[in-house]
């Protein structure tokens, strides 16, 4: 069975989306690319039509995955449940329905069930959601988390492909001596640290956007509504892969060994912990890559039940684009996925 899938957008995520779609061998007729505009644009190689989205683009299309800008003009919000409509069954990137009581937020690796219970769309967590609930999942498993204190180190590619080559472009007139003008940074963001992910929200006072949704989506995820998570969302001047340093408590005492061994068997994680010889994760070689990588797995020495570790994963990868191709892999395996012809 071969089904033809719409990728809409054609910024990092969209771009990845092809690629991942090939890399995965997902069993695709057509890869039909929707935009704002149409052009020619190459990915990977290869030349690609990419068509500007209408509602009857996706009457022929079996999945459609969104990747394209949120809010009240982006994609989702203005051709998701249409597609739906028009037969297609939906995994979306973006933040607008990640919350809605209708819509799965899914990890496969976590809660890949729940796609079973889905209306035909299916939200994709944010990236620094999805590379944390994913290393948490079989410490979760063995003693249920009762606290969650992470800070994030989240790379440039996490903005999108403007920021990519706003960096690029920082570190030439570097070298060149020129004058630096941030454009989707409040300041530059060569040789700096920025505390600051997403915009304040009334919600939870003084926190960022990104952290609030580390709160809200880990709870939703883990079907744990008790879970308490306090984050800081931090850019760093890296291209590509986000890392994290997590403070997590359980329930009950979970050794270090045991944590070791859950890691290195659950699906899609990857343990790198060997800190005696300079072994543990790090963006640089993460970039490409579908693990999510765990290393420096210690006791927290001064509260009980509490461990501490440090992930890194590709945010263009396991953070968007691969994540949702696996869920459109398990949805095919549910049989909520059919071609229509
Ligand atoms: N970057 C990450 O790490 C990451 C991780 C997880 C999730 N996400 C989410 O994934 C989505 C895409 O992110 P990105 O980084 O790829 O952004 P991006 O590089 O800025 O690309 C956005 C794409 O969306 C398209 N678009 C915008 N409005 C549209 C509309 N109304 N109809 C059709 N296409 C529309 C744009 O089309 P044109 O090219 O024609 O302008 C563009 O191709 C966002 O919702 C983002 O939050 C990103």
């Amino acid at each position: 069975m071969k089904y033809k899938v719409a990728v809409v957008g054609a910024g990092a995520v969209g771009e990845e989306m092809v690629k991942v779609l090939n890399s995965e061998n997902f069993p695709f007729s057509e890869i039909k690319i929707l935009a704002r505009s149409s052009r020619v644009q190459n990915i990977d190689g290869k030349d690609y039509n990419v068509y500007a989205t209408t509602p009857e683009a996706f009457d022929d299309v079996d999945l459609a995955l969104f990747c394209g800008t949120e809010g009240a003009k982006g994609a989702s919000q203005l051709y998701g449940w249409e597609a739906v409509k028009r037969g297609a069954f939906v995994v979306d990137n973006g933040q607008d329905f990640r919350m809605d009581p209708r819509v799965p937020l899914v990890v496969p690796e976590v809660n890949g069930e729940e796609i079973k219970n889905s209306q035909g769309f299916i939200a994709n967590p944010n990236c620094s959601t999805i590379q944390m609930v994913h290393a948490l999942a079989p410490l979760n498993a063995i003693s249920t988390i009762k606290r969650i204190v992470v800070s994030t180190y989240q790379s440039v590619s996490g903005t999108g492909s403007d920021a990519i080559k706003e960096l690029e472009e920082q570190v030439v007139k570097y070298v060149n001596g020129e004058e630096i003008e941030p454009r989707n940074y409040p300041y530059q963001i060569l040789f700096n640290v920025i505390p600051q992910i997403a915009s304040l929200k009334d919600e939870f006072e003084g926190y960022y956007g990104e952290e609030i949704k580390m709160i809200k989506e880990t709870r939703k995820i883990f079907g744990n509504p008790n879970i308490r998570v306090s984050a800081t969302c931090v850019r760093v001047p890296v291209f590509r892969a986000h890392s994290e340093s997590i403070n997590v408590e359980f329930e009950n005492e979970i050794s270090v060994s045991q944590a070791r061994e859950a890691i290195s068997k659950w699906p899609g994680l990857e343990l790198q912990d060997d800190p005696a010889n300079n072994i543990y994760p790090m963006p640089l070689f993460a970039r490409g890559k579908n693990p999510t990588y765990v290393g420096r797995v210690r006791k927290d020495t001064g509260n009980p039940n509490t461990l501490d570790l440090w992930c890194v994963a590709d945010n263009i990868r396991k953070g968007a684009a691969l994540n949702a191709v696996q869920i459109a892999f398990k949805a095919i395996e549910f049989g909520v996925l059919k071609a229509k012809n």
